[in-house]
């Protein structure tokens, strides 16, 4: 072996497998929550989730630890907003069926109040899942809807798991993609997207975050960057035309 070569196998044995990566992602469901339970207790919240705290656990409590206010405003202004943009769908366009991909530790089930038959339907890896609903069940939790939980990989099969589960692809749909998109390289975020688009029937709503690829190299978000690298779940998914990619999907 050339000496100034890289050993390709050691490389490959430090690289995280499948499994940690799903636990490294994770991870970071505990941080949002840990966010949700810090600003639960200011005074004007824009947000209030009871629950947040207890499933944040010792992991989010590190984790916010060590940011600062302003760096994580963003995680809630983004739960308001889809928190009011949920609403008013469901309120006034009658949607009564709402799909949450990658819910993580999100707590909207229960913590908003849903119209009458509302089903919400909450997908993301099974560790996580079974975390919130172990945390929930003991606290003795009680949705405000009818709720489905579908532990699954988003980046495989999925959409049948939540036919399975109830959604009726006929009558239309709310769905929503939070603290997730960036996590997937460009390629499964466009397929995961058209995929969405090309099931759910019109009037339809689809609510996401993603990043454009400037954010990945500015100064001003490279601390954020650099944050999530090193926790090992680097951000690397990034969609620069959002609009024009939907308009390609009515
Ligand atoms: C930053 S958290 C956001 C959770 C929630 N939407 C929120 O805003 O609090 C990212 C979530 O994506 C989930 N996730 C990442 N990759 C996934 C995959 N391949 N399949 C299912 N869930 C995944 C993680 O488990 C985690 O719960």
């Amino acid at each position: 072996m050339n000496l100034f070569e890289p050993d390709l196998a050691s490389v490959v044995n430090l690289m995280p497998q499948k499994d940690e990566i799903g636990q490294l992602l994770g991870t970071t469901a505990y941080w949002t929550a840990s966010v949700r339970a810090m600003e639960s207790k200011r005074n004007d919240r824009l947000i209030s989730d009871q629950w947040a705290e207890i499933l944040a656990g010792d992991v989010g409590a590190e984790w916010i630890k060590q940011r600062t206010a302003d760096a994580v405003l963003p995680i809630v202004l983004r739960t308001r907003y889809f928190d009011d943009f949920l609403q008013r769908i469901a309120y006034q366009s009658g949607i009564r069926q709402v799909v949450l991909m990658a819910a993580g530790l999100d707590t909207r089930a229960f913590r908003l109040s849903w119209p009458e038959s509302t089903r919400i339907f909450e997908l993301d890896q099974p560790e996580v899942m079974q975390h919130k609903n172990q945390i929930l069940s003991t606290d003795t939790a009680k949705p405000n809807c009818e709720r489905h939980v579908i532990a699954v990989d988003l980046t495989g099969h999925w959409l049948d798991r939540l036919t399975d589960a109830g959604l009726d692809l006929r009558q239309p749909s709310a769905w929503l993609l939070e603290g997730f998109l960036f996590y997937l390289p460009a390629e499964l975020i466009t397929r995961l997207l058209a995929e969405i688009a090309l099931s759910a029937s019109g009037a339809s709503w689809l609510g996401f975050d993603v990043i454009n690829s400037f954010m990945l190299t500015s100064t001003y978000t490279r601390s954020w960057i650099e944050m999530q690298a090193k926790a090992g779940a680097p951000w690397i998914g990034t969609l620069d035309d959002p609009i024009g990619f939907l308009n390609q999907y009515g």
